[in-house]
């Protein structure tokens, strides 16, 4: 494995939480975090403590039909979106546009995305991409795998890992 990827597990929705909330609190404008994996396992959990990270105290729910949340920061927007909907079909990346996906992210704009998978190809270069994978027998473990992408995904793994590998 190289130093761009991280594989590490979670032991209940409070570390993963808590996982996020580092990484939130390392996040600037321009930033993107593409979540991928199934359903229940845990990419609202970790979204959630990202946008705490970032200072947000409201509560965060899934997107999954209104497709973005918007919140506001300190000049500039948290986006919290959910692809899911988009489904797997070639012209997700089309219907992206059409709700106006490929505006993000912009200079004012931190980019959370569930199911990122499905606009893949709408992703900026740059980014971090972290996958959640349940465990078998295990209800509440979760397998996470992060990989830093491109010069800013690369910094903010290692970072995040320097962070959270500090027992607390
Ligand atoms: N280690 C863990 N990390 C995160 N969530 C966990 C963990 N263990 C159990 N859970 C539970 O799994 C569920 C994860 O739900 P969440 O909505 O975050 O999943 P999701 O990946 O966003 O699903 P969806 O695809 O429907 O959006 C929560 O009920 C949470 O309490
Ligand atoms: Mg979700």
């Amino acid at each position: 494995m190289t130093e761009d990827r991280w594989k590490f597990v979670s032991h209940s929705p409070e570390e993963t939480e808590r996982l996020g909330r580092i990484l939130g609190s390392l996040l600037r404008p321009g930033d993107v975090v593409a979540l991928e994996g199934d359903l229940g396992a845990g990419k609202t959990v970790i979204a959630r403590g990202i946008a705490r990270g970032l200072g947000i105290q409201k509560p965060i729910t899934s997107p999954t039909f209104t497709l973005i949340n918007e919140y506001p920061l300190d000049g500039a927007f948290f986006y919290h979106v959910d692809c899911y909907r988009l489904g797997q079909h070639r012209d997700a990346g089309l219907e992206a546009l059409g709700i106006g996906l490929a505006d993000l992210p912009d200079e004012s704009g931190i980019v959370v995305l569930e199911w990122a998978g499905r606009v893949a190809n709408l992703l900026p270069s740059e980014h971090l991409w972290v996958e959640l994978h349940h465990m078998h027998m295990k209800e509440s473990f979760r397998d996470i795998l992060a990989e830093g992408r491109g010069k800013r995904g690369g910094e903010l793994l290692r970072t995040w890992r320097a962070k959270a590998e500090v027992k607390s």
